[in-house]
This record gives C-alpha cells, sequence and structure tokens, in this order.
C-alpha cells in the first residue's frame, strides 16, 4: 500500500500494522476495533465544527442514501472521478455512502466525527478511515490521486498540497435550487445571508477548472423526506421544522436535487 498518512505531530510518514500507526519521530496511534485510526489531535479544529453528524443524522443519512435516492450523484461523481492510477480520499466521508459506490482499489475516508468514522469502518473494511480534520489532512504531499468532497468542506489549498502531480480533486455542492422545497421563508438578516449564498451556489467554486450541474427531482415517501431533513443542514434553520412537517403530512413529495459536480481538471 502506498504512504499516504502522515503523522499529526510532526507530519512524518505513519507506518501501519494491523495494531499500530507510527512515525519515525516516535508518536504512535493505536488502531481502534473498527480499524481506524484517530489522527485529530487537540486544537485542531475551529469553532464551527458542523452539528450535524449526530448518531440520530448518521443513521437518517444511512437510510436514505442506502435506499438509492442520490445514486445520480454518486454516478456522476464515479464519472468524474474516473479510474484513478493511485490512492483516492474522500474527504468529510460521513457513513461512508460515496466511497461505497467509488470501484477505487486504494481507498481512504477522513471525517471529523468519530462517530461517523466508525460506522463508515464497519460498511467497508477493506477501506483505511480516519478521524482528522479537513483544514489539516493527516496525509503527506503528493501522496494521493484523487480527492473527493462531497457536501462537504472543501479546502482546495489544503487537497492540492496532498495531490500528486497530475493528481486532481473532485467536489459535489450544492446549486441555487438544492432542496429548495424544504427551505423555510426566512426574514431580516437570515433572508439576506441566505440569499446571498444561493447566489454564491449560482456558479461552480470559482477554483474549479471543469464542472457540470446536475439537476433531478425525487419523490419521497413521508419518512424518506424527514430523513433527508435529518441529514441536511437546513434542519438547522429556524423554522425549517415546519415546512418539512407539512410537507411529509400532504403525502408524496417531490424535492429538487441540484448540484455542482467540479474538478480542478476535466475527466
Ligand atoms: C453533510 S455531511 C456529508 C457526508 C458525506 N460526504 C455524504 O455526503 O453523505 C458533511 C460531513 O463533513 C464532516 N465534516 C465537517 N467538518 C469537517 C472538518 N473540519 N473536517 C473533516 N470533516 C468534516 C461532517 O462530520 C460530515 O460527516
Ligand atoms: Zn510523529
Amino acid at each position: 500500500m502506498t504512504a499516504v498518512l502522515a503523522c499529526p505531530h510532526c507530519a512524518l510518514p505513519l507506518q501501519l500494522t494491523d495494531v499500530v500507526a507510527s512515525c519515525a519521530g516516535g508518536h504512535s496511534f493505536d488502531r481502534a476495533r473498527g480499524g481506524y485510526f484517530n489522527l485529530l489531535v487537540g486544537g485542531r479544529l475551529g469553532p464551527t465544527v458542523t452539528p450535524g453528524d449526530t448518531p440520530d443524522a448518521l443513521a437518517a443519512r444511512r437510510r436514505f442514501l442506502g435506499a438509492g435516492h442520490y445514486a445520480p450523484v454518486a454516478v456522476a461523481l464515479a464519472e468524474a472521478v474516473g479510474a484513478p492510477d493511485g490512492p483516492l480520499l474522500d474527504v468529510g466521508c460521513g457513513e461512508g455512502y460515496y466511497l461505497s459506490q467509488l470501484s477505487v482499489a486504494e481507498r481512504f475516508g477522513l471525517d471529523v466525527s468519530k462517530a461517523a468514522v466508525q460506522m463508515a469502518s464497519r460498511l467497508l473494511p477493506a477501506v483505511q478511515f480516519v478521524v482528522g480534520s479537513a483544514y489539516r489532512l493527516p496525509v503527506l504531499p503528493d501522496s494521493v490521486a484523487v480527492v473527493t468532497s462531497v457536501f462537504a468542506p472543501h479546502p482546495f489549498d489544503e487537497f492540492s498540497r496532498v495531490l500528486r502531480p497530475g493528481g486532481r480533486w473532485v467536489a459535489v455542492t450544492p446549486g441555487p435550487l438544492h432542496l429548495r422545497e424544504l427551505r423555510p421563508p426566512l426574514q431580516g438578516e437570515s433572508e439576506r445571508k441566505d440569499a446571498e449564498r444561493l447566489a454564491r451556489r449560482a456558479a461552480a467554486p470559482p477554483e474549479a477548472a471543469w464542472s457540470r450541474r446536475e439537476q433531478f427531482q425525487l419523490v419521497l415517501t413521508a419518512d424518506a423526506l424527514t430523513d433527508l431533513f435529518h441529514m441536511t443542514p437546513i434542519r438547522w434553520q429556524s423554522g425549517s421544522a415546519p415546512v418539512v412537517a407539512a410537507a411529509a403530512a400532504s403525502g408524496a413529495t417531490s424535492v429538487t436535487v441540484d448540484v455542482w459536480l467540479s474538478a480542478s481538471s476535466a475527466p
């Protein structure tokens, strides 16, 4: 296996065994029972760690994605990733759905949420998962062929640091109409900020050299709609719960999926 992981203390390469990851600087990290490594060291995270990864949110995401509702996103991602000739790292991998849909030999998944990494490790024992931060990846420079980020943080400078020459990042980010049926009506400052966010989503991230927009409608049952609500940041917007409850009560509901697939170079 290619050396990919780096010591979060001293940045030297980590040697992996069945029980431990260790660097030449004398640091070592036990392999957790699920097979992953916790490479998150103190003081790493900013104050705004996404709150959306409680066990409830993860269970909702596992049910929703496992039912195949976002399969067109996974297919588009796989097309954009292509057939890399080296390791792939999924940043903000969540419970592992998108990694499960990518047939790449050497796969790594990273998430700041230990609960997410535990779930992902159980789903995909052949993938090496780590708990860590997207903003300071415990990954060697020039070591991976592809970095993916799906609805997750995407510090592109950090992605570029870990990519091999000729490697590429591929990101999935929301488009302006994404899940518009679930958005609550907003007022005042919140409305203004929301409008700014939606305006930014009208285009792919400016760092991208290639992009493609993917849009489709989902027809969801009340249960699937509730799962979708619980797995997205929309649930943190005040007033969104009644909107979703009313939609769910009205029976099968149509919801817009609108995403940008973007990449640092064309597939
Ligand atoms: C909306 S979820 C998407 C998860 C998965 N990619 C999917 O689409 O199913 C965002 C993920 O990013 C992770 N995340 C948030 N901040 C992070 C950070 N600073 N470093 C690494 N992962 C982070 C969260 O824990 C969560 O699993
Ligand atoms: Zn070290």
